[in-house]
């Protein structure tokens, strides 16, 4: 039996949403969805009123809409309607990598911000529906791209500064994006991250890329193309401080992001405008219990979907005040966070259980002399969060004093699914808890068999669903309804594995395809072994995942190398280096097992079953090895391990 932590008196008193609230409101979400989100679907601006809601089909061609009648524009939702009240008050605070360096920027500052931009890069000749990537650090720009885009009509693609040229040049090539905004250099740790010089590497094979807006961050020593590259600051100079915002269908798509799976190359996952602004603005507030004047911090980066739905969109749509951080949290020290929550008086904060766990390793004191009395809500997000890590959180950050939303959701999903709600659910750690609105989980086991009551199995997704859901795979809705809707008829298969207790509550138990969870990242095996085998000494690669205690998982690489080449440290080096410079450093393999032959069964398939559990130094159940080619291989995997703690 785990602990219960109940709604905090404190909490419930000025909460928005009690338990009997909840339980009713979902009840109707599920039972009467037209009725329920066609009231909440007025949450946000309309230019034409939708008057259809729900129009969704998760079997056959799959099809997925909502309010698809109605028209509006995510950037006016954002800034213009919040004008009339909060001109002057701070929308978005930003603080640099330099503890030094902070800027309050109001909503008619980012309004004009926009405006500007959203003008300049129509200048450039960009039209609605055209493709936008955006290359960029954690600066206010960032923001204001987004929200341009949205302005103008443009599908936004932002690619996370981490990445490196190749998953760049990938990224632009599969959208056929015609305009890149980045930034000279980037600043994370106090160390420059080179995004101009990662792009120009990309753009010598990106051929739809025909204008580049560069942001001056460092003033760091750059090469500007003639005729493609133009200054930030001279285009916005230059640009009218008003636009009239373009006015887009419910279903016009408002970004794409690409995220990994568990085959093959990352897949475009493509939002819609309505269904998920509507969405992401209902689930920041009641997860987060907005209200008027919190000033709310989430420190994901804008390169992922957590950055988009909850730095970016959720909280402008709710008028609010949005912190957005550039650095990390052990730089300059590791109080960096608290000293931050001080600094602006943080009341709600959101971040990763990597962080927690990195963070919980330097012990106690560098967060207790910090004050941190200004907090009153935590809550987390990435990958399941460990008891141990949820209790620190929970009584060493929030001084036992704030509850913690532990929110479960995914890139597809646009918003958050499983979580508390800070006044209605009592918190058991570990645990996402219980189903946001129209959300109805439904556990599977390997069949296909819906599993009752309390039991652990595969977590699918079944109608009526959500607004926020992802509704194609960018120019390939085949592989969309392969990825997610083939493997159990008529549900969406999340990929997760989860238990469900006596209480209904739900426990996120990881990845149970090809698909790891690095540091909260989403990473494919298949795309690390792709980036291995591509170097010249590598014959063969199968990656897999491993336990890890900072990083929740870590990448585990069996390697075959070709004939002749001799395993070495050196090797294993250049190995480690070559797979960052493909991918990116969040893809760098933590160890890598030198392997003259891998498990495979008489057909030549790799029996990553097998490799798993070598990884995960638990080789004493190895499960059924008699239809491997040569069981022998196994042995000798068994005895070089490199996980043996
Ligand atoms: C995968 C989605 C959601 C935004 C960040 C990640 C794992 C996410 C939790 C949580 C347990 C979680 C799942 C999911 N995950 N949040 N609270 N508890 N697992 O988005 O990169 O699309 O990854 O992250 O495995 O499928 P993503």
């Amino acid at each position: 039996m785990s602990e219960v932590y109940p709604v905090p008196a404190e909490t419930a008193k000025n909460a928005l949403i009690d338990n009997d609230k909840y339980n009713e409101w979902y009840e109707r979400s599920v039972k009467d969805p037209d009725g329920f989100w066609g009231e909440h679907g007025k949450r946000i601006d309309w230019i034409k009123p939708f008057t259809k809601v729900k129009n969704v089909s998760y079997s056959g061609d799959v099809s997925i809409k909502w309010f698809e009648d109605g028209t509006l524009n995510v950037s006016a939702n954002c800034l213009d309607r919040h004008l009339a009240k909060r001109r002057d008050q701070t929308a978005i605070i930003w603080e640099g990598d330099d503890p030094n360096e902070s800027a309050h920027i109001t909503y008619g500052d980012l309004h004009e911000r926009v405006c500007r931009l959203a003008n300049a890069m129509t200048d450039l000749g960009v039209k609605k529906g055209d493709r936008v990537t955006i290359y960029l650090p954690m600066i206010p720009e960032a923001a204001v791209a987004m929200l341009a885009c949205a302005r103008v009509g443009a599908v936004h693609s932002i690619v996370f500064g981490g990445f490196s040229p190749d998953a760049l040049a990938g990224r632009i090539q599969d959208c056929d994006s015609s305009l890149l905004i980045t930034a000279d250099e980037g600043l994370r740790g106090g160390r420059k991250v080179p995004l101009k010089a990662n792009v120009d590497k990309a753009l010598e094979t990106c051929w739809s890329c025909k204008s580049v807006i560069v942001v001056k961050r460092t003033g760091g020593d750059i090469h500007m193309v003639t005729g493609r590259d133009h200054w930030y600051h001279d285009l916005v100079a230059k640009a009218a401080p008003t636009h009239t915002p373009v006015e887009m269908s419910a279903e016009d798509p408002l970004f794409l992001l690409y995220t990994s799976g568990s085959t093959g190359k990352p897949k475009g996952v493509v939002h819609t405008t309505g269904g998920y602004l509507v969405y992401a603005s209902m689930t920041h507030q009641y997860v987060f219990d907005y209200h008027e004047g919190d000033i709310y911090w989430c420190t994901a980066d804008v390169g992922w979907v957590t950055g988009h739905s909850y730095i970016v969109y959720g909280p402008l749509a709710n008028g609010a005040i949005t912190l957005m951080f550039e650095g990390i949290p052990n730089y300059p020290t590791v109080s960096r966070f608290w000293d931050v929550v001080d600094k602006h008086k943080v009341n709600i904060f959101y971040t990763a259980p990597t962080a927690i766990r990195s963070l919980m390793r330097e012990g106690e004191e560098p967060v207790k002399k910090t004050s941190r009395a200004s907090l009153r809500l935590l809550g987390s997000v990435g990958e399941p969060i460990n008891p141990e890590a949820w209790t620190w959180y929970h009584r060493v950050v929030g001084d036992g004093r704030c509850p913690i939303v532990d929110t479960w959701w995914q890139t597809e999903t646009g918003g958050i699914l499983i979580t508390p709600l800070p006044g209605a659910t009592a918190l058991k750690p570990g645990s996402a808890t219980r189903p946001f609105f129209g959300v109805k989980p439904v556990m599977v086991d390997a069949e296909g068999k819906t599993l009752e009551g309390a039991v652990e199995g595969n977590l699918c997704l079944a109608e009526p669903g959500w607004p926020g859901q992802m509704r194609t795979l960018w120019g390939d809705h085949e592989r969309f309804k392969q990825s997610y809707f083939a493997t159990y008829q008529g549900m969406y298969f999340t990929g997760d594995g989860a238990r469900r207790d006596e209480d209904g509550y739900y426990w996120i138990t990881g990845r149970v395809d090809d698909v790891i969870n690095v540091s909260g990242h989403r990473m494919g095996t298949a795309e690390v072994e792709s980036a291995l085998v591509a170097h010249p000494k590598v014959a063969e690669a199968a990656v897999v995942g491993y336990p890890h205690d900072i990083k929740g998982q870590g990448i585990y690489a069996y390697v075959t190398l070709v004939a002749g080449e001799e395993p070495s440290e050196d090797l294993r080096k250049e190995l480690v280096n070559w797979v960052r410079k493909e991918i990116g450093p969040i893809a760098s393999p933590d160890l890598i097992q030198w392997s003259p032959g891998l498990p495979k069964t008489r057909s030549g398939k790799i029996m990553r079953r097998i490799l798993r559990k070598i990884a995960e130094n638990d080789f004493g159940s190895l499960g059924d090895t008699s239809t491997l080619a040569d069981p022998g291989v196994v042995d000798d995997l068994i005895d070089s391990r490199m996980n043996r703690g």
